[in-house]
């Protein structure tokens, strides 16, 4: 069987990230569950976060969808601020998102490999892991998926298309990405009719004018096709609604099809470059539990804000190597508790901010949340919760500055 191979190539053993638990989130009202909750959100590099998580979810993880850096060696600036907007570009702000930058390919090659073998080994046996990526690093990726899971185990080869602009003038527009989809073993999980689609207005024309169309196969009109392995989904750019201002973000509808092809309510998905967090969003919107990590500090803190709609309560953790300096607040931010709610004066420019009721100085229990509307409106100034002995508020600046402060 032909092998990829590069100068230096050998699979290493990292050293286990050493996590911490920030805090536990209790969006909406959802309540202190008992035990700790499945979900996980986790700040740091994920190859010593898949290694610290193996003991845990070895052979336990029913879908991972991957979306790496693409080996394009260019920097993506986030775009935060009050413009998000992206029909008012000229009101956006940059700010630092994510580096795709490497030495050489071998180096790249290097970072795929060792993270796609842990990769299988945190899928169940019955698992799917999609590895989306474009035509920068495809066909290397290809190759190292055929190594690991067996060539035999490739489920489909997908080309996400889109339009948008362009500057190419002396070759056809590169508009589609590839996820590669590899399955463990024979008994994966696919829900085809979840993921059934309708028929074109023309097929359902031809054949109710002439069953025999199909050469005597008549297709079931009103269950809806299964989707070709080809799909056409909007970019982000004109999907305003979804936009967070992180950079690459991909559209909800892409992960859904994914999500609801390749597991089952309760399943674990996860998602270890999560970036603004599609894949966490739609987990939770169809009932399934996660795991989520990125190394920036921009990407959790915009996945959490995404996940705060929900009412499920999930954990944020970081590597220790990755700790986010939390500063005291400025005198010039005040906190007033009347009756049961709280009422935050500040000059910053806030994009989230929650509160502890009973701060144990260790793990913040998040029981109250606002975050900045990604569009338009203002970020609430007042908080209702349940009266604590010993009351704290967090606050997270548009420029993911962290703040703390002890009423
Ligand atoms: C293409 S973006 C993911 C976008 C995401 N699918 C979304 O819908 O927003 C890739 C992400 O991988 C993260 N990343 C790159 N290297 C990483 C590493 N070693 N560990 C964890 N995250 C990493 C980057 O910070 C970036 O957020």
């Amino acid at each position: 069987m032909p092998e990829l191979t590069w100068v230096g190539k050998k699979l290493t053993q990292s050293e286990p990230a050493s996590i911490v638990k920030d805090s536990i989130l209790y969006p909406n009202g959802c309540g202190y569950p008992d035990t700790a909750p499945a979900n996980r959100l986790i700040l740091g590099d994920n190859l010593s976060l898949m290694t610290a998580l193996l003991p845990e979810y070895e052979g336990q993880v029913h879908l991972i969808y991957a979306d790496p850096p693409f080996f394009t060696n260019r920097k993506y600036p986030a775009r935060i601020g009050r413009g998000e907007d992206s029909r008012k570009p000229a009101v956006w702000k940059l700010a630092e998102g994510y580096h795709d930058h490497w030495d050489n390919l071998d180096s790249y090659l290097d970072f795929l490999y060792q993270r796609l073998t842990l990769m299988y080994r945190l899928l169940s046996p019955n698992g799917t892991l999609y590895l989306h990526l474009d035509w920068h690093a495809d066909a290397y990726a290809r190759l190292l998926l055929d190594e690991i899971f067996g060539a035999d185990h490739l489920l489909n080869e997908i080309i996400w298309a889109y339009h948008g602009p362009s500057p190419i003038r002396r070759a056809f527009n590169r508009k589609h990405d590839t996820i590669l989809a590899y399955v463990k073993a024979e008994d994966y999980t696919f829900n085809v009719d979840a993921v059934r689609e309708p028929y074109n207005q023309n097929t359902v024309k031809t054949f109710n004018s002439s069953p025999k169309a199909g050469f005597g196969k008549m297709p079931d009109l009103a269950r809806g096709k299964v989707p070709e392995d080809w799909w056409y989904f909007p970019v982000i750019a004109r999907l305003h609604n979804e936009r967070t201002g992180y950079p690459t973000q991909k559209p909800v509808a892409l992960l859904e099809r994914i999500v609801l092809a390749s597991s089952n309510p309760g399943d674990l998905v996860a998602d270890f470059f999560c970036g603004s967090g599609t894949t966490p969003f739609v987990a939770i919107r169809h009932g399934r539990r996660y795991l989520a990590c990125d190394e920036t500090y921009r990407a959790i803190h915009t996945t959490r804000n995404r996940l705060i709609d929900s009412e499920v309560a999930f954990s944020l953790e970081h590597d220790s190597r990755f700790l986010v300096p939390v500063l005291p607040a400025p005198k010039t931010t005040k906190v007033r508790v009347q009756n049961e709610t709280v009422v935050l004066e500040t000059n910053l420019e806030l994009d989230y901010w929650e509160i502890d009721p009973n701060w144990d100085g260790v793990t913040f229990k998040s029981a109250a949340q606002a975050s900045r509307p990604l569009r338009n409106g203002r970020i609430p100034s007042e908080l209702k919760i349940k009266a604590g002995s010993n009351l704290c508020v967090r606050l997270v600046t548009s420029q993911g500055k962290l703040f703390q402060l002890n009423v």
